[in-house]
């Protein structure tokens, strides 16, 4: 067995959705090899998912599950990392309580991945509390194990900036050093945009190419890529830049040599479009086969994936109470 640093590292999904190519390429990659490196905790964030779907209950309920099932296909080994809800944890939501005070509604309402969602979803005119201090309860999340690594996409990069605030805040306030600052680990592959072309890939962006889909509904969805609109004729040169198919190509394809051969040929024209997707379908079948296969697995044994969650949890939560007495007895709350 690998030694274990004594450095924890956390992360988390909303279960809004089965996980797709950009939490593959964003930070499940990451925590497969934390997982042999570090002590590893993994969140379903359920709660911050109810925040902009609390009308959905089910929803949610149901994609916990199904985000568990991708976690184990993937290869997040419960023998390695711990998987926990984050509803179960009511410490985190104590926490996020008492962070509250430490952070201003003007600062929230500048946190650039918020005001980011806000606009793509059209939560404007109905924000919630809930959603507008989703950053401080995520606060909560890396700080109540002491978390000072968190593999994520770097979208997310904000998010860390906001906690390491509250954390120096705390910390200077209470005259403590109970809280840890945490590190952002981004992927080599900073992110990878949706099928449509748009920056970035996303369940409600309805251009994402989920892990769990069947093999035809990956092909039609490459076939249907946005490519370059000015590449009208085989013979057309293409531009390569701000195009999907080689985006994923240099995300998936390890024969890099291959690859560059075949940008050098479609910037010259002659190239078309077909055949570059057809090759793009090959090798994320390779990479997703595997995984659907196993996620049907899992997907039969509820049991099982659910005995997983719970042990995860169970455990996390210990972890949790020894933060909670620390904090406690740096904000003079220990009572008795
Ligand atoms: N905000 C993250 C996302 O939307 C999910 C998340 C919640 C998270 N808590 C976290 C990520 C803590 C890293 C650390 O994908």
């Amino acid at each position: 067995m690998t030694q274990k640093k004594v450095s924890i590292a956390l992360t988390g999904d909303r279960p809004t959705g089965p996980l797709h190519l950009g939490h593959y390429v964003g930070s499940l990659l990451n925590r497969l090899v934390l997982q042999d490196t570090h002590k590893q905790y993994v969140m379903i964030a359920d709660v911050q998912a109810l925040t902009d779907n609390f009308e959905n209950p089910e929803k949610i309920r149901e994609n916990l599950f199904q985000v568990a099932c991708d976690y184990l296909a993937v290869g997040i080994d419960p023998d390695k990392t711990t998987i926990f809800i984050q509803s179960m944890i009511p410490e985190i939501a104590e926490l996020t309580i008492f962070y509250m005070n430490l952070v201003t509604v003007n600062r929230l309402q500048r946190n650039p991945t918020v005001k980011t969602e806000i606009q793509q979803k059209g939560l404007a005119k109905k924000l919630n509390a809930g959603f507008l201090c989703y950053p401080i309860s995520q606060a909560a999340d890396i700080t109540f194990i002491k978390a000072n690594i968190v593999p994520v996409g770097e979208d997310q990069l904000p998010m860390i900036e906001q906690s390491n605030e509250i954390v120096r805040s705390f910390n200077r306030i209470y005259k403590t050093d109970v809280l840890v600052e945490a590190k952002a680990l981004v992927s080599k592959i900073a992110r990878l945009p949706g099928t449509d072309g748009q920056a970035k890939m996303g369940k409600s962006l309805g251009n994402a190419i989920y892990l769990s889909d069947p093999s035809d509904v990956l092909a039609k969805k490459v076939m249907s890529m946005y490519t370059d609109p000015g590449h009208i004729r085989v013979t057309d040169p293409g531009k390569v830049e701000g195009n999907c198919v080689f985006a994923y190509l240099d995300a998936f394809d390890t024969r890099v040599d291959e690859v560059e051969e075949l940008k050098n040929h479609y910037r010259k024209g002659g190239l078309g479009d077909v055949v570059l997707k057809k090759r793009l379908i090959e090798v994320l079948e390779g990479v997703l086969g595997p995984i659907r296969e196993r996620r049907k697995q899992f997907e039969q044994d509820r049991a099982y994936v659910f005995s997983v969650l719970k042990k995860g949890t169970e455990r996390t939560r210990e972890a949790a109470q020894e933060t909670m007495r620390e904090v406690r007895q740096a904000m003079r709350l220990d009572y008795f």
